[in-house]
């Protein structure tokens, strides 16, 4: 009899080496296979998983909306669906502001751009992003991203897109020696760019409001420039929250870690937006831009935006991060997080540089050479011995993920403070036993 690995055509992967245990059910920060072995997630599977693998609250709610109603078109109201809205506009402080609703990260993105390019009345006005960037897999946000696995798939100038280089403090793409000094230079790229091809003809900045596996956490002087620069140009600011959001980073959404100084225009998000435990995406937007599509046809839609289950459970997920103080509870441990991660780079020559801690969200970066900050492998191969580590960590019950050079930490805001020790110490162990030369 064929099985999974016979008849699907699985992601981000070769078929042929494709080779996952089933997973049939989970529990808090754990989820187990069909041979009843367990495994800690310490990345929330896609850095989704915020609420934890089968959250009671949320399963409840699945079921007592799949009671009342599975589904209705946006062409009808629906009661999760206006209560999801009116809740996320509270939680970002977008008062009058609207929401749109899609099915995940990917098109949350694509209608961004559609509504920054009508709302300015630059149809098809330039986008700029950055380079090492992720915002999805869809041809559109494949051209926003500046990611090196799919560029050659896409031109990005046919989308209207235009590229800027990341601020990446520790390999800071213009020679800054500090981290403010490359912040502000990355900022002032996005503005120069902007200037460049005119801001009549730029219809929005579109930026992660942090790190996604891209591993690059902005130091903390980008964001609030990055606001300044295209704010005195006139042109939107629409902010990926897609992983960065519900807790992630340490606020309900990561831009607020600067206040006023770092609201966007739009956001957008999927991901922890309902744990995960259905398929939801949304775009958030000002009031200033709601106001701007009031009155004008709005030519686009989904036949499945803004499911009545998957808001559901969107609510419940909601009410979870306030009921078990999440946000709160992802900052406290991502700062003793932060500090343990750095205690091992202490101890481990081979890490190069730890960032992120504003939240249960960090990047480890490995080096071959500490003074020089040669990589490990070139970007963005992941190196033998970091696979030999993950396949260690996963034969003892814990689940990292990497990227390139680095290793991805976060997992779910509800993990025990235990299990997020016991991780750091079998990281720490594997880190010593592995020979990185
Ligand atoms: C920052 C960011 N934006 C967008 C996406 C795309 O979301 P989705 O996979 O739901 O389309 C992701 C997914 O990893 C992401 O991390």
């Amino acid at each position: 009899m064929n099985t999974e690995k016979d008849d699907v055509l699985h992601s981000w992967c070769v078929q042929a080496d494709w080779n996952a245990p089933t997973i049939v059910g989970g529990s808090g920060a754990r989820f187990h296979d069909d041979q009843g072995r367990s495994y800690l997630d310490m990345s929330s599977l896609a850095e989704c998983m915020n609420l934890g693998h089968q959250h009671p609250a949320l399963i409840r709610a699945i079921q007592q909306q799949a009671e009342r109603l599975c589904f209705v078109t946006a062409s009808w109201g629906a009661e999760p669906r206006a209560e999801l809205a009116r809740r996320l506009l509270e939680k970002s402080g977008f008062e009058g502001g609207r929401v749109f609703f899609s099915l995940g990260g990917a098109d949350a993105n694509e209608h961004a751009v559609k509504f920054a390019r009508q709302a300015s009345g630059k149809p098809r006005g330039l986008i700029v992003s950055r380079d090492r960037s992720y915002h999805g897999a869809s041809y559109a946000t494949m051209a926003l991203s500046g990611d090196a696995r799919t560029q050659r798939q896409v031109d990005a100038a046919s989308f209207g897109v235009v590229r800027v280089p990341p601020p990446h403090a520790y390999r800071c793409p213009f020679g800054s020696s500090s981290d403010a000094d490359c912040a502000h230079r990355s900022a002032m790229a996005v503005g120069e760019a902007i200037d460049l091809h005119g801001a009549a003809q730029t219809a929005a900045v579109i930026m992660e409001a942090n790190a996604g596996t891209n591993g690059i956490v902005a130091p903390p002087e980008y964001w609030p420039l990055l606001r300044d620069e295209t704010r005195r140009r006139g042109v939107y600011l629409i902010a990926d929250e897609v992983m960065s959001g519900f807790g992630r980073c340490g606020e309900w959404f990561a831009w607020q870690r600067h206040g006023e100084a770092g609201r966007p225009d739009l956001m957008t998000l999927a991901k922890g937006l309902t744990g995960s435990h259905l398929p939801l995406g949304a775009v958030v937007m000002s009031a200033a831009i709601a106001a701007r599509l009031e009155h004008e046809m709005l030519y686009t839609g989904l036949t499945y935006c803004g499911h009545p289950l998957a808001c559901a459970v969107g609510v419940a997920a909601l009410r979870a991060y306030d009921d078990e103080n999440l946000i709160e509870r992802s900052r406290v441990l991502g700062r003793s997080l932060f500090a343990s991660l750095q205690e091992l780079a202490a101890r481990h020559p081979v890490i190069g540089d730890v960032r992120g801690g504003d939240g249960l969200f960090a990047v480890v970066e490995l080096v071959r050479d500490r003074a020089s900050r040669e990589p490990l492998a070139v970007w963005p191969e992941t190196p033998p011995p970091l696979r030999l580590l993950l396949a260690r960590a996963l034969a003892a019950g814990v689940s990292f993920a990497t990227r390139g050079n680095l290793i991805i930490i976060a997992p779910p805001l509800v993990i025990a403070e235990r299990e997020l020790s016991d991780a750091v110490a079998l990281l720490d162990r594997l880190l010593g036993e592995i020979d990185w030369s």
